[in-house]
């Protein structure tokens, strides 16, 4: 009888364990981290086939998922309970937790998903169910916008600024509320407020997009924010990059003339009922303090013209003016993508100046982008006036001319009723030095905070070594990505630009990947790469594509090789680093689209040398140079290896997409584009036709030249930084790969000397110039202190900070194996030099964090590295041998090891390791 209990409960067990998959959870294994789509928890989703992300956490070694199981509700209880799902995956035997597609249900609008997964590992461990995530979908279609669009009734004057637009409405809601979402956009950027409360912590809204083809609206939960009874809802309109200056040349009015705003709020009640409160015809309108706003110029605001409480129900708005509605396009109407813009962090300043010229200036100590806040106490009419500038001069005074036409100013006239406070709306300004004027009473460093404000990327990566320059030049690459990552990834975040360049984007690309996690961000913004391609498929300099061609007989300001690459190589980048298959699916035809024009302009003898070209920007050169010593690289010889290149790339991509035809087309096409490259660019002995850095530099990293060719080339490019005493002199298209290029044909010691050299050209140059940025110019600064010319003088332009790749992959060694993106499975290969006695680096990858450090000790190396669950990694230890290698044996995550030559290579599971050897 005891018997058949027992076999009776054993086959409950077995039966719950396959049948209704209740096994009980194991301690070591869990999961955590749920993502959808990039986020945690996000409302207002486009996607109508999520992908759901997890890290599995287990203090196990080894470990890899054997299987999953997701299950998708409309509510918790359902969830719990089992019933009702949305989708059941059932068990699946898969070690994936990246990228998995939601597979259940037509999803419809506004539909709350919540989720929740549990796994299997390799060990006999299961997690049990997961906390639950959930997420919520927007609003998906153009008709379900019943809102109308509205804009203020009155005449402006469209050549300059005009003053913020404020509308409103009271309404009444009667019962009480169950929840509420308020779905958002305008032409011009928006802030709204509910009952006297700021709604959502986003800024920028809604964002920047080709507005004409995609224009993004946000969901907020505004639950909190309604009451039983009376309410009212307040927002703000300010010119921002719909109509305000953008680009040089005092151009507005890019996308129209007139602001206006498209509102739908969403009430439920507790009792079930709904009401919807829109825009339409009964909201009312008036201007207030918001003088001027401009995203260069800065704001005016004159707090003396405040309505306080005009976002309150009490407000008396009869002398208000009524709107007018407007029968705007919704059918472009986007849920957002990318993360929104935010306030980050606030930095205080260091000190206040009192300048030779007589100024009064703050000093935060770091270049960085938002704005002030001031606090101040004075009589009613006082103005104060706070300008913004990222460097003093020589002689120590306020410098803005390389701001050009931006203003970069703020102007706050007091109300004069106690101690006030004021933070700028729609402007942003790049900046370490704030200079002060018509300031009532005494300044104290407690008057200004800085206000750090960028796209809220999760940071994903950090690296640290014995050297502090080169760690300051860590930091500046990120305060860089910091400051230029601001809803689209611009140049620079100062002078009247501030634009999506291409090149700057695709140079940085896999630098930013790792210090922040930008896969949405860039998914985001190469959408509307791909949308404002033009028909031939061209890519514009600039995305959004804002600018007028520099030649009035071109349609469009766009096709210069290494820019319009962006659109090959910034989807590979991501794809490689987030293992996003369906980002590189989505751009495919944007990716083929930019090399058809390549063919096409072209020709027959696949030779691309026409059109007008940035070239190898901002290379090392000498005024009046007759000894011939400025770097130039010929725009043509490059024209041909970006052509190569993302040839390259798009065949590359149809492989892993599985496009076969595209496979044999491209592979042909690379090899027509290499020939020519070669007949046209390569001497028979191997010289190139530029005896640059650069060209050296490209023509081995897109691997353009035959292999017998390929070591001289790289003992030239040795030569060349030798003739240069050994600095650097590539621009923006060279630099990001010199240093890689350097360590993979057997020189990493020529590529430490470059990324050690302090004197210019070189990346700590601008560190022991007191750079707290990367600098747009290798000498933004001279030697002397005095500027480089102030029409192309930023001090916040990340595309040199490409250096920062070489330092994550190849100083600290974390790489990616293209085979298994998204660090499924990971290279580490760490490359001590440069008299570094110590270098470490993080990452946070898709399946978790990633480590990789080392310790180098009188030749005693010790290599310490951890590796997520569900990943696995090859470890290459330089210069070791396998006897000389500290217990050094298979077993407790240690699959495999070899000796490959110099290096001893390891295959090792999940977990954290740490080898130790005398390097030799
Ligand atoms: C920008 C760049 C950009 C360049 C084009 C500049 O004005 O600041 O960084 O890539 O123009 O060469």
């Amino acid at each position: 009888m005891k018997k058949l209990t027992h076999i009776l409960s054993l086959l409950l067990a077995l039966f719950q364990f396959t049948v209704l998959g209740q096994s009980s959870k194991s301690p070591n294994l869990s999961t955590a981290n749920l993502r959808t789509e990039y986020k945690t928890n996000p409302i207002g989703m486009g996607e109508m086939q999520p992908r759901l992300n997890w890290e599995l956490l287990s203090n196990h070694k080894d470990v890899m998922q054997s299987a999953y199981h997701i299950r998708v509700a409309a509510s918790g209880a359902d969830l719990k309970s089992g019933k009702k799902l949305l989708w059941d995956s059932g068990k699946i035997t898969s070690d994936q937790s990246n990228q998995v597609v939601y597979g259940g249900q037509p999803l419809k609008p506004r539909q709350r998903c919540y989720w929740q997964v549990r796994v299997w590992d390799n060990k006999g461990n299961n997690s049990g169910w997961s906390e639950l995530a959930f997420w919520e979908m927007g609003l998906l279609l153009p008709n379900e916008w019943s809102a109308t669009w509205i804009s203020p009734n009155w005449e402006e004057d469209s050549t300059h600024s005009q003053p913020s637009p404020m509308l409103r409405k009271s309404f009444r809601l009667n019962g009480e509320i169950k929840s509420a979402r308020l779905y958002a956009t305008s032409h011009g950027l928006y802030r709204a407020e509910i009952n006297g409360k700021k709604v959502g912590d986003e800024l920028f809204t809604p964002g920047w997009t080709s507005y004409h083809k995609r224009l993004q609206y946000q969901t907020f939960d505004v639950t909190q924010f309604l009451q039983n009874g009376e309410n009212a809802i307040g927002v703000l309109l300010g010119d921002g990059w719909w109509r305000g200056n953008l680009g040089w040349g005092g151009n507005r009015n890019t996308y129209g003339s007139k602001l206006a705003l498209l509102m739908q709020l969403e009430i439920t009640y507790k009792n079930g009922k709904t009401q919807r409160i829109m825009t339409d015809g009964s909201w009312k309108a008036e201007t207030g303090p918001i003088i001027e706003s401009d995203i260069y110029n800065g704001e005016i605001y004159n707090a003396q013209f405040e309505k306080p409480n005009w976002t309150k129900p009490s407000f008396d708005d009869h002398d208000w003016r009524p709107v007018k509605t407007a029968s705007l396009d919704k059918a472009n109407l986007v849920e957002p993508i990318g993360p929104p813009v935010k306030k980050i962090q606030e930095i205080k300043p260091i000190k206040i100046i009192h300048t030779p010229a007589d100024e009064t200036v703050f000093d935060f100590g770091q270049n960085m982008v938002g704005w002030v806040r001031l606090k101040v106490k004075g009589n009613a009419g006082t103005t104060i006036k706070l300008q913004h500038a990222e460097v003093l001069d020589k002689a120590g005074n306020f410098y803005i001319e390389n701001m050009r036409a931006a203003l970069t100013r703020l102007q706050y006239t007091l109300k004069g009723t106690g101690e006030e406070t004021y933070e700028p709306h729609f402007t942003f300004m790049g900046f370490r030095y704030v200079k002060v004027e018509g300031f009532p009473g005494e300044l104290t460093l407690d008057n200004l905070t800085g206000i750090v404000i960028h796209s809220d990327l999760e940071k994903s990566g950090g690296f640290e070594c014995s050297n502090p320059l080169v760690n300051q030049l860590q930091s500046n690459i990120q305060w860089g990505q910091k400051g230029n990552f601001l809803d689209v990834p611009t140049d620079c975040p100062q002078r009247d630009e501030r634009l999506g360049w291409t090149g700057d984007a695709q140079a940085f690309s896999r630098t930013a990947n790792f210090n922040y996690d930008c896969a949405a961000f860039y998914t985001k913004w190469l959408a509307d790469v791909a949308l404002d391609q033009g028909d031939n498929g061209n890519v514009p300099f600039v995305v959004p594509n804002c600018i007028k061609p520099f030649d009035p007989r071109s349609k469009m300001a766009g096709g210069s090789t290494g820019w319009a690459d962006v659109a090959t190589i910034l989807p590979w980048n991501t794809y490689l680093a987030f293992g996003d298959k369906r980002l590189l699916e989505r751009q495919y035809e944007s990716m083929k689209a930019w090399v058809a024009f390549m063919e096409k302009e072209a020709g027959d003898d696949h030779v691309w040398d026409t059109g007008f070209h940035f070239g190898d920007w901002l290379f090392y050169s000498v005024n009046n140079d007759n000894s011939g010593v400025s770097a130039i690289t010929d725009k043509y010889f490059l024209t041909q290896a970006f052509f190569a290149h993302s040839t390259d790339l798009v065949r590359r991509a149809a492989e892993v997409l599985g496009k076969k035809e595209d496979l044999a087309y491209y592979t042909e096409l690379l090899k027509k584009v290499k020939t020519a490259f070669n007949h046209e660019h390569v001497t028979p002995s191997g010289r190139l036709s530029s005896s640059t850095q650069t060209a050296y530099v490209i023509a081995l990293q897109f691997d353009l030249l035959p292999e017998n060719l390929r070591q001289q080339a790289a003992n030239r490019l040795v030569e060349n930084i030798r003739r240069y005493d050994n600095h650097i002199t590539t621009g923006f298209l060279g630099t990001p790969y010199i240093n890689h290029v350097l360590s993979r044909f057997g020189h990493p010691d020529v590529a430490y000397e470059l990324l050690m050299q302090e004197s210019y050209p070189s990346w700590l140059y601008p560190v022991k110039m007191g750079a707290t940025t990367i600098w747009e110019r290798w000498d933004g600064i001279k030697p002397d202190s005095t500027f480089e010319e102030a029409s192309m003088n930023s001090f916040n332009h990340y595309a040199y900070g490409a250096i920062g790749d070489w330092l994550y992959r190849t100083v600290a060694g974390i790489d990616i194996d293209e085979q298994q993106p998204g660090y499924k499975h990971i290279i580490i290969k760490p490359q001590p030099g440069g008299k570094l006695t110590y270098a470490k680096a993080w990452h946070e990858s898709p399946c978790g964090k990633i480590e990789s450090g080392w310790k180098l000790d009188n030749k005693l190396l010790n290599v310490t590295l951890t590796i997520p669950a569900n990943t696995s990694a090859t470890l290459i230890l330089p210069k070791a041998k396998v006897e000389g290698i500290k217990e050094l044996k298979t077993g407790n995550g240690i699959h495999r090891f070899s000796q490959k030559g110099e290096d001893v290579e390891i295959e090792l599971g999940s977990g954290t390791y740490s080898f130790q050897y005398p390097m030799g």
